[in-house]
């Protein structure tokens, strides 16, 4: 297993460019299965996630053509229509084909993803939503079997906004007979962006962004060509790792519009960070603690929440960060304070006290977001921290360490 040695101390500087977002490519990359027309993503980031995607389509009887961050994918026919547990157990989201896949051929077997380090990762409104569109779902050895013939327009109430929850839904009504409204809809970009790209293969969606989505179902939906948004959890990511090394880092090809919760939470904790159209960038600021609650979007994203609590240890006074998404998202916390810092974990809420002086040691990297955190953390800690297990940080950051090499970053990759 793949491991980082990262000597703290140095304030980073320079340009770093923020790759697609994982969790708009994922779902667009599954969409694909609605028309056996050619589909062409671009700004699609080199990930473990999107190469699992990739696999589980090619799986389904998909051709896919990957250049670099282009990607072309022809569903002309499905040769399958399982999504089988030893592809869907590497990447939970895999459960975006169930809407697609009974869309498109009128069943489907998905192995239930099961949980994961951050939580239970539950799919009871993902199943709710194909049967509130005439599917006949049940659960069989671990798979959920689905059959729709044929999906009806309906109306779903999502019990808690649920970004693939709203997203398989999506992808289900756009080829259901009749109209679906969508109520409590995840309003997250990503979800929007995903909307977007259905709207420019036909699909008939009103209500973008907004908790309230109607789609018009049509006959069938045609080819097209869409570029992914930027990563805002990647670039708020380094934006962090410019403020907690004191450095001056320019964070381009991003969004700071889709980016609001975060770069308000950073500027009222006092960071200085200059935005423009399509970048931002971090001065050396004196940080102080500052609460916040992780919500759905436009709310401080949840997936921020690890490298947000790396910055609290370095920041002036007492932070209280709350986690109201995942009921297991904390992880990292035990990792850090083995680094000297001092947080202390009450239920949902976690108080950091800052600043403190961190040291670097032998930490283990649990899930994606906090190893990020890790990372964060290591590149002000005194001496060398390794981070073991990053195959968790390379689902989600295309090119991390040379990324932050160029940045000034002194970060290797040991391979076993
Ligand atoms: C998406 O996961 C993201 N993944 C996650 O990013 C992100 O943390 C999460 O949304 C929240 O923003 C992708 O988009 C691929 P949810 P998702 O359904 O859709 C509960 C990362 O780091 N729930 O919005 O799985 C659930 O338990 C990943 O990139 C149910 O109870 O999250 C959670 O408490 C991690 N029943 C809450 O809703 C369901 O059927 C929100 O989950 C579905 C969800």
């Amino acid at each position: 297993m793949d491991r980082f040695l990262i000597h703290g101390g140095n304030k980073l500087s320079g340009s770093v460019r923020v790759s697609g977002a994982k969790n708009a490519a994922l779902p667009q990359i599954a969409a694909a299965l609605l028309t056996p027309e050619p589909i062409v993503l671009k700004n699609v980031p080199e990930l473990r996630d999107i190469d699992s995607m990739i696999q589980l389509l090619r799986h389904l009887g998909a051709e896919v053509k990957r250049e670099g961050e282009l990607l072309e994918i022809k569903a002309v026919e499905l040769s399958c229509v399982d999504a089988p547990y030893d592809l869907v157990r590497k990447m939970r989201a895999s459960v975006v084909v169930l809407g697609p896949l009974l869309a498109r051929a009128g069943e489907t077997r998905v192995s239930q993803p099961g949980g994961c380090a951050i939580g239970a990762r539950p799919v009871d409104l993902h199943i709710a939503a194909m049967e509130h569109l005439g599917a006949e779902v049940r659960l069989e050895q671990g798979y959920i079997v689905a059959e729709a013939r044929p999906l009806v327009g309906g109306e779903i109430l999502f019990d808690k906004v649920t970004v693939t929850g709203t997203e398989n839904a999506m992808m289900a009504a756009v080829l259901a007979r009749g109209s679906t409204k969508l109520f409590n809809c995840a309003m997250e970009p990503e979800v929007i962006d995903l909307g977007r790209m259905l709207q420019k293969m036909g699909a008939e969606i009103e209500g973008l962004g907004t908790p309230s989505i109607s789609i018009e179902g049509v006959k069938s939906l045609h080819g097209t060509e869409h570029s992914i948004i930027p990563d805002r959890i990647e670039a708020g990511t380094y934006a962090v790792a410019g403020l907690i090394t004191g450095g001056e880092v320019e964070v381009t090809d991003c969004d700071p519009e889709i980016m609001r919760s975060v770069l308000d939470k950073l500027t009222n904790c006092g960071a200085r960070v200059e935005v423009n159209q399509n970048s931002v960038t971090t001065r050396p600021s004196e940080i102080r603690s500052q609460d916040v609650q992780t919500a759905p979007y436009p709310g401080f994203p949840t997936d921020m929440q690890a490298q947000y609590i790396a910055l609290m240890t370095q920041a002036q006074g007492s932070a209280v960060v709350t986690e109201n998404i995942f009921e297991n998202r904390f992880m990292h916390i035990s990792e850090l304070n083995r680094m000297g810092a001092d947080i202390h974990v009450d239920g949902k809420s976690a108080v950091i006290r800052g600043p403190s002086r961190l040291t670097g040691v032998g930490v283990m990297a649990t899930d994606l977001r906090a190893s990020a955190s890790l990372v964060l953390a290591a590149l002000v800690a005194e001496g060398e921290t390794v981070v073991n297990r990053v195959y968790h940080i390379d689902r989600g950051y295309s090119h991390i360490v040379r990324k932050l090499r160029a940045l000034g970053a002194e970060i290797e990759r040991i391979s076993d």
